[in-house]
């Protein structure tokens, strides 16, 4: 692809863009100076979360599934041609690991299906740098503190399976066509904009005014968890430092997580609720749920980056920013 001369601005794909993690990728692209082609299908993302990217002149929207790869090689084909590309972000997925235990289609199809269309779209219209939200769940159950050398990768739900998957084509294509590929192994990643997750449910299920708040497990289950800014701030990081042909990171804060307690007790807090918890019983909330997690970040550490907030600060503040986002009609 053509190199980009004084004043034009590199493109980048965003999809997923108006998903909870993508839509503030879109922001700090176009904030640091790319123009940006943002997809989603909006089976979860919002418009209003692309507010400020639809107000920037270099920002395009495409409503597609991105399974499609024939439908955006043509939409999309068309607004590359002559222009500098950077990087396609690929962060479509099914965000609802529950779900995608008891039809396994979900995972095939949206978590999987759209990085094979991806790669099917840039080896054809000859984009060569990937940058992948990937996940812990490509690693299941495991004992102690697991670093990117961890195997074998056994992951316990159809959503991790089909994470590993999709890593594991890119991988086979960084032999072929692709220069440059970026795989962001992701915590729970939280705050404004979230679209699902636990604090979400939380706040849904009390907005419902029950006698007592319903917490799936025993709240034991204990887990890191980033906020949104440093997530971005992460991925941006291993972006423009990691230079190898396949980068792969643990993203993660530098502590044990935060309990399920933990973070239902914070969410009443934050509702300025008195209401008492009820838990579900159990070790895990749901099938396919890794009660206990714990991250090694050395290598991310060693790279130069860390995140400015341990796990039961981004919670705080997640819960303060999603309470207020969920008040609005
Ligand atoms: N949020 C987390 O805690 C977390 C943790 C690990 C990994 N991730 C990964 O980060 C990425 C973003 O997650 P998120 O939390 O923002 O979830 P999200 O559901 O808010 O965003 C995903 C977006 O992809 C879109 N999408 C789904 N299937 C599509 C399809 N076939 N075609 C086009 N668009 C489609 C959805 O409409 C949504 O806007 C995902 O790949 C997810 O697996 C997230």
């Amino acid at each position: 692809m053509k190199q980009p001369t004084a004043g034009e601005k590199p493109l980048c794909i965003v999809t997923g863009a108006a998903g909870f993690i993508g839509s503030h990728v879109v922001d700090r692209l176009l904030g640091q100076g790319h123009a940006v082609i943002g997809i989603d299908n909006f089976v979860r993302g919002r418009r209003q979360h692309l507010a400020p990217a639809l107000a920037n002149p270099d920002f395009m929207l495409f409503d597609i599934d991105c399974t499609d790869a024939r439908l955006m090689i043509d939409e999309i084909g068309f607004h590359l041609k002559g222009k500098p590309f950077d990087t396609f972000w690929h962060l479509a997925a099914n965000s609802d690991v529950a779900a995608g235990a008891s039809d396994p289609g979900i995972d095939l199809h949206a978590t999987f299906m759209t990085t094979f269309a991806a790669l099917e779209v840039m080896k054809k219209l000859g984009l060569s740098r990937i940058a992948f939200a990937s996940s812990s769940a490509i690693y299941g159950a495991h004992d102690g503190s697991v670093g990117e050398d961890h195997g074998p990768l056994m992951p316990a739900s159809n959503y991790g399976a089909m994470k590993l998957a999709s890593e594991a084509i890119i991988s086979a294509a960084t032999e072929t066509f692709l220069e440059r590929a970026w795989l962001f192994r992701f915590p729970n990643v939280v705050g404004r904009r979230g679209t699902h997750g636990v604090i979400f449910d939380l706040l849904r299920k009390l907005q419902k005014g029950p006698p007592a708040l319903e917490v799936l497990g025993d709240g034991n289950q204990c887990k890191p968890y980033l906020h949104v800014d440093d997530i971005v701030d992460a991925m941006w990081f291993i972006w423009t430092h990691a230079n190898d042909r396949l980068n792969f990171h643990n993203i993660g804060p530098d502590d044990e997580g935060a309990s399920v307690r933990f973070i239902a007790e914070e969410v009443v807090r934050v509702a300025g609720s008195q209401i008492p918890l009820k838990f579900t019983g159990g070790d895990r909330g749901w099938v396919g749920d890794i009660p206990r997690f714990s991250y090694d970040t050395q290598k991310l550490r060693t790279l130069g980056w860390s995140a400015t907030r341990n796990s039961q600060d981004a919670i705080r503040i997640a819960a303060r920013e999603l309470f207020e986002e969920l008040k609005r009609p």
